[in-house]
C-alpha cells in the first residue's frame, strides 16, 4: 500500500526509541522504502545494527561521515517523501524550532520542504514545560504535524501525558499524509475563514461568534494535499503558507478580488458580516441622556455571489450557517448564490460548528446532491470536503 514511498523514520535519544522499531518492519512490510536517520543520542536507547537490519538500509547518523560528493543531509531531504521524527525528544524539538542545525538530523530538517510529521514523547513535567509547548507551536505554525503523546504510565516511573502515541497512530499518519500529498498538487486553493469585523467607532464593532477554525482546517489540509494556499482571514493565524490578514467585508472582498484570477479553488468559510455602520463615528460615540440609541446599518456586497458571477474557470465553494430547515435553506442558498458547492452547518447544535472543534456538514452541488458527512473533527471534515470539490 506504500510501494514506492521513501520514508525518512528520524530517531532522537528518548526511552521510546524501542518502539519505532516495530513501526519500521510495518512500513517495510507495506512496500515503503526506508531510511532510517539517528541522533547519536538515539544509540545509548538503539543499536545502529538492529536499525539497519530491520530497515535494510544504512544508518545515517553523523553528518560529516560523507559517503558522496553530495553531503547527506540534502541527498536525504531529496530522497525522502516524508520525514517522521519519532520519539522527537525536548531537545530536538527545541532545535528544530530555532533553525539549529547542529546535527544531521537538525540539518535535514532544515533543508526539509516536504511533510514533516512528529511524534514526541517525554516525562510529563517536560512536556508541560512552557518553552517546550511554545516550541511546539512554532513547529505546528510552519505545517509540522504533531502526533500529542498519549497519557499514561510512563517509563521514569511518573502517571501523566509524554508516552509516545500509539505506533498503529503513527503508522496512519504517515501513510495519509503520503496518500494525499499530490491531490491538489499544482492548483492554488483560496480559502477566507472567521468573522468579519464591523467598526462602529474606535472602540466598538459588529462581528460573530465564527472562530475560523473551519477555514483554517481547510486551509491545512489543502496546503498537505500539495496545493499553493491563500489564507484571508480576520483571526490571528500563523501558518506555512500566505495569509492575508483582514478586517471588514470590504477588506475581504478586496483580498479574495486579488487572488481571484489565478485561484483553482476558492472556498468561503468566513462568516461576512451582512450589514455594516452606514457612518463610522471617527470619535468614540458618548452616552447620552436617551435610553436607546439607533445605528444605521448598510448592506454589504455579497462576496459570493459576485464571484461566482464572475468565475471563469474556478471552482467555487460557499458555506451557509442555519439555526433550522437546513437542507431547504442551504439549497434555496445554494441556487440564489450560484456557486459550485455548498457546505451546509446546523448552528443549532452546541456540540458542532462555531467555535467547537467538531463539525457535521452536509455538502450540497450543483445538481441538488446533497451528500452528508458525520460528525468528526474539522480536519477530517476539511479533508473530505476538499477531496469531494477536488474529485466533481
Ligand atoms: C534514560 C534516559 C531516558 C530519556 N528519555 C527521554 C525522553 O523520553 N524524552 C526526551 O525528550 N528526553 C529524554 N532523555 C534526555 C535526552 O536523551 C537528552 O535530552 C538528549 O540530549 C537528547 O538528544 P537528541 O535530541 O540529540 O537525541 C532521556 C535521557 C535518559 C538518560
Amino acid at each position: 500500500m506504500l510501494k514506492n514511498k521513501h520514508i525518512l523514520i528520524s530517531i532522537t535519544g528518548g526511552i521510546s526509541a524501542y518502539k519505532i522499531l516495530s513501526l519500521i518492519r510495518d512500513f517495510k512490510k507495506s512496500g515503503a522504502e526506508v531510511k532510517i536517520l539517528a541522533t547519536p543520542n538515539a544509540l545509548n536507547f538503539v543499536t545502529k545494527l538492529t536499525l539497519q537490519n530491520l530497515s535494510q538500509n544504512n544508518v545515517y547518523i553523523e553528518e560529516f561521515d560523507i559517503k558522496d560528493w553530495k553531503p547527506e543531509h540534502i541527498s536525504l531531504s531529496d530522497w525522502a517523501d516524508i520525514m517522521l521524527i519519532a520519539p522527537a525528544s525536548a531537545n530536538t524539538i527545541s532545535k528544530i524550532a530555532h533553525g539549529i542545525a547542529d546535527n544531521l538530523l537538525t540539518s535535514v530538517v532544515c533543508a526539509f520542504s516536504k511533510k514533516i510529521i512528529l511524534a514526541p514523547a517525554m516525562n510529563c513535567n517536560m512536556w508541560r514545560n512552557e518553552t517546550i509547548q511554545n516550541n511546539l507551536k512554532i513547529l505546528q505554525s510552519r505545517g509540522i504535524e504533531i502526533l500529542e503523546p498519549e497519557t499514561g504510565f510512563l517509563a521514569c516511573g511518573y502517571i501523566g501525558k509524554g508516552r509516545l502515541c500509539a505506533i498503529n497512530k503513527i503508522f496512519d499518519a504517515v501513510k495519509e499524509a503520503l496518500n494525499y500529498s499530490d491531490i491538489l498538487k499544482n492548483k492554488k486553493v483560496v480559502v477566507t475563514a472567521g468573522g468579519t469585523i464591523e467598526d462602529i467607532d474606535p472602540v466598538r464593532y459588529i462581528s460573530n461568534y465564527s472562530s475560523g477554525k473551519m477555514g483554517l482546517a481547510i486551509a491545512n489540509s489543502a496546503y498537505d494535499m500539495g496545493a499553493e494556499v491563500v489564507l484571508i482571514t480576520t483571526k490571528d493565524f500563523e501558518c506555512p503558507y500566505k495569509v492575508v490578514k483582514v478586517k471588514s467585508a470590504l477588506d475581504m472582498q478586496k483580498a479574495v478580488n486579488e487572488e481571484f484570477e489565478s485561484a483553482n479553488y476558492i472556498i468561503m468559510a468566513s462568516a461576512v458580516a451582512d450589514y455594516r455602520v452606514k457612518n463610522y463615528s471617527i470619535q468614540k460615540i458618548k452616552k447620552g441622556n436617551e435610553d436607546t440609541i439607533t445605528l444605521e446599518l448598510v448592506k454589504n456586497p455579497d462576496i459570493l455571489a459576485e464571484l461566482c458571477k464572475n468565475k471563469t474557470h474556478q471552482t467555487i465553494v460557499g458555506f451557509c450557517a442555519e439555526s433550522e430547515n437546513l437542507e431547504h435553506n442551504a439549497l434555496t442558498k445554494l441556487e440564489r448564490k450560484g456557486c459550485d458547492f455548498l457546505i451546509a452547518n446546523d448552528i443549532s447544535r452546541k456540540d458542532i460548528g462555531f467555535e467547537v472543534d467538531e463539525n457535521e456538514v452536509l455538502i450540497l452541488n450543483k445538481n441538488r446532491e446533497i451528500k452528508k458527512l458525520d460528525k468528526a473533527p474539522k480536519k477530517i471534515i476539511a479533508r473530505k470536503i476538499l477531496e469531494c470539490i477536488s474529485t466533481k
